[in-house]
């Protein structure tokens, strides 16, 4: 039997183009953890549909990316400028973004006029049905059509538009907020309705889930039942689905020679001392500066720690065309807080400003030999892409450095049997994909957690993880104590919930449970009518 095709539709496909020539291009993976997690979907035959992150002006251009991205199984949609800077730039992360996590819409500065806000809305709808342009282009009888994120909420309304017997899901990467904060958006019902469109509505948590369905409710008037919301005797099934990582491929790469000799290049670099983890897209919800600031608390409040305990961080610049992410940089600089890698040389002169302002904290806390922060440099990290993210590799072998770290340890005593940490402080976060990624490779380590009660992730892995409230600076402060000094047989007891939590919910299966949901809604449908 020929495996069922999926269309998945996400802003942005997982390789990103770069041109090196008229007719020529170099295709690499993208960041993202919609990205990570659709990697490791196997069960289905699936295209994927989204936008290369680049402008192509020109046929020649078009067509030869179009021809490129085919072998990856890609379709890209092409978007001008403009539209990028109205529709990305604009509203998905200037309005959408910050307000689905709580940051509130736009004030004077961000938004300037309602007229701004309005163009931007409309580009939205405009880039939404470029989307269903191209996919409704490749449709074929049968397919199932994945719809992903805030992006794309206005796609489900334009492909029924097209045809109302395709199979469509959209699922919501990012928290879905009280209804109290989306009905301050001015395009709140229409957003809501053309999500409706979709036969499967799909979430994080059962939290999430409530939200949408409330704002439905208090919104639009509409019926929320148990399944969903029902619209004139149509019902839209609405339904919790937790994303998860593919975590045999992290288990796997800590097996490999190149991961093996990252890990040991950690080993050197950190030998004798304790390594905390923090790993982020620049933004402004993960709630970097509240952990820097933890982090200074805790080693003003414990003299002894100062030369026995490191925080990496790794800071991926992201969105910087949108003025709150340029502000979000702004923020780390006035921390003297500069654990960033070397792609912030992209961002002309902020790197030299780090290398000035490097100080406040490793100033006060580091002596002739240490500095409790650390500001990753190439030549640690040889995989390391020039202006991109931290390689896939690179990245496992940080995640399992603490289980390197452990090879040390046996052989010191006392203090330095303390385990290794992971920082995460999102003050919202739809999943956090990232504390997953630490859990799979601390197999050998058990390293602690500490995790945000704000991030989604906090409701599976809550029971292994330290939780916090990031905004909480004392009680952080406090969570580092704690996770450097717990006994080794809690450590055992709360990495073993989580790795068996990480281990059993993979993408894989989180693909498999929504698309097998949704192909089931649609058959229910039939038989209603
Ligand atoms: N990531 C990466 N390289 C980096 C930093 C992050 O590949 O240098 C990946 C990370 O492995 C994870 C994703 O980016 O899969 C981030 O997902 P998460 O859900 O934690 O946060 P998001 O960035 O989606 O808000
Ligand atoms: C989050 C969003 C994704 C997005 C990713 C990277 O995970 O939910 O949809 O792809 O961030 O952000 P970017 O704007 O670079 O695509």
């Amino acid at each position: 039997r020929s495996k069922q095709r999926l269309l998945v539709v996400a802003n942005r496909l997982p390789v990103s183009a770069i041109r090196r020539g008229d007719d020529s291009w170099q295709l690499e993976m993208s960041v993202g953890g919609l990205v990570s997690a659709l990697l490791g979907v196997k069960e289905f035959e699936a295209r994927w549909i989204g936008w290369a992150g680049v402008n192509v002006p020109d046929d020649i251009g078009q067509k030869a990316l179009t021809t490129a991205l085919a072998e990856k199984r890609c379709i890209p949609v092409f978007l001008d400028e403009e539209i990028v800077h109205q529709y990305y730039n604009g509203y998905c992360n200037n309005i959408l973004w910050p307000l689905f996590h709580y940051l509130g819409l736009p004030q004077e500065d961000r938004l300037a006029t309602t007229r701004s806000f309005q163009s931007q809305f409309d580009a939205y709808k405009k880039a939404n049905q470029l989307f269903a342009d191209v996919v409704n282009n490749i449709y074929e009888e049968g397919d199932v059509v994945w719809c992903h994120d805030y992006h794309l909420m206005f796609l489900p309304k334009c492909l029924k538009d097209y045809n109302s017997n395709i199979k469509v899901g959209w699922f919501l990467h990012t928290p879905f907020p009280s209804s109290e904060i989306h009905r301050m958006l001015p395009s709140r019902s229409e957003l809501l309705r053309s999500v409706l469109a979709a036969d499967l509505v799909g979430f994080h948590t059962y939290d999430y889930a409530r939200h949408f369905v409330s704002a439905c409710t208090r919104i639009l008037g509409l019926e929320g039942t148990p399944e969903g919301v029902e619209d004139q005797g149509r019902l839209t099934h609405v339904a919790a689905f937790p994303i998860g990582i593919d975590s045999d491929r992290f288990i796997r790469a800590l097996e490999l020679p190149q991961v093996k000799d990252h890990i040991k290049e950690l080993q050197d670099r950190f030998a004798g001392r304790k390594v905390m983890l923090g790993v982020d897209r620049l933004d402004m919800i993960k709630g970097i500066p509240q952990k820097i600031l933890a982090f200074e608390k805790y080693l003003e409040e414990n003299p002894n720690w100062r030369d026995k305990v490191v925080l990496i961080q790794i800071a991926v610049p992201t969105r910087t065309d949108v003025p709150d992410y340029a502000r979000c940089i702004c923020t780390l600089l006035r921390l003297s807080f500069i654990a960033l890698p070397c792609c912030m040389t992209c961002i002309r002169g902020l790197l030299a400003r780090f290398m000035r302002l490097l100080g406040r904290i490793n100033g006060r806390f580091g002596s002739l030999t240490t500095v409790p922060i650390h500001h990753l440099v190439p030549k640690a990290f040889p995989l390391y892409l020039q202006d991109r993210s931290l390689e896939f590799h690179a990245l496992c072998a940080l995640y399992a450095v603490t289980e390197a770290w452990r090879l040390i340890i046996p052989c010191l005593p006392g203090i330095f049997s303390c385990l290794d940490v992971a920082l995460v402080t999102s003050l919202r976060d739809g999943m956090n994909l990232v504390s997953y990624e630490f859990v799979a490779c601390q197999d050998s380590k058990k390293g602690v957690l500490i995790l945000s009660e704000f991030a989604g992730a906090a409701q599976s892995l809550g029971a292994g993880a330290v939780l916090v409230n990031p905004w909480n600076i004392t009680e952080v402060a406090a969570s580092i104590g704690c996770a450097l000094n717990m006994p080794a047989d809690e450590r055992e007891k709360r990495h073993h919930h989580n790795f068996m939590h990480v281990t059993t919910h993979t993408s894989q299966e989180w693909a498999a449970t929504f698309v097998s949901e949704l192909n089931d809604t649609t058959v229910e449908a039939q038989l209603r009518t």
